[in-house]
């Protein structure tokens, strides 16, 4: 049984720290493909990885590549090929440019890797992942989108930070759309097993809540020329190996639903098992009128990004 593999089709500070990763954890063999305009970007990060694989003693290897070719025969696709947000644009607004490229993208997986597990970064997030899935038509527990993780990440950094707890002991979720109108759970969030309402006064709490929502905006601004690249990378990462190693851990992702939360045929941020069979099962919570209400203002956002997916 040879390394698995993994192919990466973007090559800019998410597709470089997606390779590094996946090679620190040992997960396979990693194709970082790009564009032909950015054949010295790959081979450069693939040759940098590998020598550091010397330092370190990984065994994996990335093959830096601008031929589609190469992809073949991945257990695992991790898309981020697309432009960044820039300070002042919404995700929304990357929309025509990214779909341009989505759709050649979407063909060459369809063609080179029909039996990967997909997983899509390109903003927006969960109209990107809907057009790819359209595209390829690969079954819909094979392709899924990373932002509930990202999501949840800075949202349980950010109650760690206010509460003064370890990071490990946070527990919470965000559901929804990869907007700024995103679903972070208050009532579900606990710390240690106590409820998080019990720990933080109300205004702290919405401002966590408001932060967590425009936290990839947050790091737009900061950054300047593009947006965040470490924690999206891990979230992928986390979600990968999940697949890989068949851990069955549950994760907030972006699931083609069929019914669940009473939506039909789009993706949207739930929380589901990841295992070896892909996206395995949709956990369906219960949610009080207030979060209800925010989940549909989520879904209206996504849907109206999706009714602008011309294919
Ligand atoms: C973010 O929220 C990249 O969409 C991603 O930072």
């Amino acid at each position: 049984m040879g390394r698995k593999k993994i192919g990466l089709i973007g090559g800019g500070q998410i597709g470089g720290n997606l390779a590094l990763l996946a090679m620190q954890k040992n997960l396979g063999d990693v194709v970082l493909y790009d564009i032909p305009a950015a054949e010295g970007l790959v081979k450069g990060k693939a040759l940098d990885m590998n020598q550091l694989a010397a330092v370190d003693g990984y065994d994996c290897r990335i093959t830096g590549s601008t031929d589609p070719k190469d992809l073949a025969g991945s257990d695992v696709i991790i898309i981020t090929a697309g432009v960044p947000r820039k300070p002042g644009m919404s995700r929304e607004d990357l929309l025509d440019i990214n779909l341009k490229i989505m759709k050649d993208v979407a063909a060459n997986v369809k063609q080179h890797a029909p039996r990967a597990f997909v997983i899509n970064i390109a903003n927006p997030l969960d109209a990107m992942v809907y057009a790819f899935h359209k595209i390829t038509g690969f079954s819909k527990n094979m392709v899924c989108g990373m932002a509930g993780v990202l999501d949840t990440a800075r949202f349980k950094f950010f109650v760690a930070e206010a509460v003064g707890c370890s990071i490990r002991d946070v527990e919470a979720l965000v559901l929804g759309g990869h907007g700024d109108d995103m679903v972070p759970l208050l009532r579900q969030a606990s710390v240690g097993g106590v409820p998080l309402t019990k720990l933080l006064p109300k205004d702290k709490l919405d401002a966590i809540v408001d932060r967590t929502r425009k936290g990839g905006g947050e790091l737009v601004a900061l950054y300047k020329t593009g947006s965040a690249y470490f924690a999206p990378a891990a979230a992928a990462i986390a979600m990968a190996e999940s697949y890989l190693l068949d851990r069955k851990r549950v994760l907030p992702v972006a699931a083609m639903l069929e019914g669940e939360y009473g939506i039909n045929g789009y993706f949207f941020g739930v929380p589901a098992t990841i295992g070896a069979g892909g996206v395995e099962k949709v956990h369906v919570i219960d949610l009080d009128e207030n979060e209800q209400q925010m989940l549909n203002k989520s879904f209206e956002s996504v849907k109206k990004t999706v009714s602008e997916v011309k294919l």
